[in-house]
């Protein structure tokens, strides 16, 4: 008897979370239509970018790739330029490569379960659970910041929400909870609710929130204790001279190396430390560029998840790029770049100046 009422009343937390759903959820593109190929690219593309900064980018790509043969048809730069601008670049790689994968050993069809699912590149736990509960149904939970945040507040969870054995709880509570029909909508539900009411600012929204008479933390009157997130090691910082460099109308970019940060994307050539102009001009002197001019362009910053860059950059003009030894230099025209070079927002700050807009913030 009593296993039954437990159940009962977990039953009718899922009815007051998708009735809240139904009424609240987001509507977002690749909810209309939520193919398997649609949810997988909405998922990769929302692994570490807000869902607001996600729309354009995945409208973009599926006008230009409609479909997983298409995807795999296409060259990588091509898959970068459409990604351009959205960050973690090995996440569209491990797409274009997953999607040949699929050609190769699935018939072109994604795999229904997130156990065949995570064997594709760049599908981890999560991201598979997200697409086999969304895009086929199966009774799985994605568990995210967004869930462990929920689930440490319901249930006053002191633990960090890093350790294994709460990862495994929060599993445990969600699997109890999770209807047989609505899966997708289940995981997304709990998206939305911490993406909207259960924030992770100081002040969740409690009063709007269909799960309040069961939550530990609004109880105790203490949702601003949870979740109890382990300190983060700080960033690396990389100090480096940036370099606009320009010849006439054209603007010289190079490509990175292949894997590692930003591998494979083009950049403005740069270099290690911050330099005064004057080491700025010995400095390409000394690999066989004669700079006409030099202009300070002033001090930027741009912040990676695990590091910062702090840049100084100077704009350059020549008239000998060509001859320069080495050969890695492109000599490229801002309109060839805006269509066919991918140049990470990392360098955002100088291409602005290379366009003539406005500055880097100093
Ligand atoms: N974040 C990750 N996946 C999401 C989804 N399907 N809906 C809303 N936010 C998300
Ligand atoms: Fe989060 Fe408040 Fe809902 Fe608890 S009642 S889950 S703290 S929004």
């Amino acid at each position: 008897m009593e296993r039954l009422s437990e159940e009962a009343k977990e039953n009718k937390m899922a009815g007051r979370l998708l009735d809240w759903y139904d009424r609240e959820r987001r509507i977002l593109p690749w909810r209309e239509d939520p193919s398997p190929y649609h949810v997988w690219l909405s998922e990769i593309m929302l692994q570490q970018t807000r869902v607001e900064a996600v729309k354009r980018y995945y409208t973009r790509f599926l006008d230009r790739l409609p479909d997983l043969r298409s995807l795999a048809e296409a060259e990588e730069d091509t898959c970068l330029k459409l990604w351009e601008g959205l960050g973690y670049y090995s996440r569209v790689r491990n797409l274009h490569r997953a999607a040949l994968c699929v050609m190769e050993d699935y018939g072109g069809r994604l795999p229904e379960r997130a156990s065949e699912l995570k064997k594709l590149p760049g599908i981890g736990d999560y991201t598979a659970a997200a697409i086999a509960s969304i895009a086929f149904g199966e009774k799985i939970c994605a568990l995210d910041g967004n869930l462990m945040r929920v689930f440490a507040r319901m249930t006053a969870e002191k633990r960090s929400i890093k350790d294994p054995a709460v990862i495994s709880a929060a599993s445990t509570y969600y699997m109890e909870r999770i209807p047989e029909g609505r899966p997708g909508d289940f995981n997304q539900a709990l998206m939305d609710l911490g993406a909207t009411v259960c924030l992770p600012s100081a002040m969740p929204k409690c009063g709007l929130c269909p799960w309040q008479d069961q939550c530990l933390a609004r109880r105790d009157h203490e949702e601003t204790l949870y979740p109890n997130i382990p300190a983060k090691k700080p960033r690396t910082v990389t100090e480096m001279t940036v370099f606009v460099i320009r010849k006439g109308r054209d603007l010289v970019i190079r490509k990175r190396p292949p894997g590692g940060l930003l591998g494979g994307l083009y950049e403005l050539p740069n270099a290690p430390g911050q330099m005064t102009s004057e080491e700025a001009v010995g400095y390409w002197k000394e690999r066989g560029l004669l700079p006409l001019r030099i202009r300070d362009l002033g001090k930027a910053r741009h912040i990676f998840t695990h590091r910062e860059w702090h840049m100084t950059g100077y704009e350059i003009l020549t008239d000998d790029v060509q001859e320069i030894p080495g050969g890695d230099l492109l000599t490229v025209s801002l309109l060839q770049i805006d269509k066919d070079y991918s140049v990470p927002s990392a360098f955002s700050a100088y291409m602005a100046r290379a366009r003539g807009e406005t500055g880097p913030e100093t």
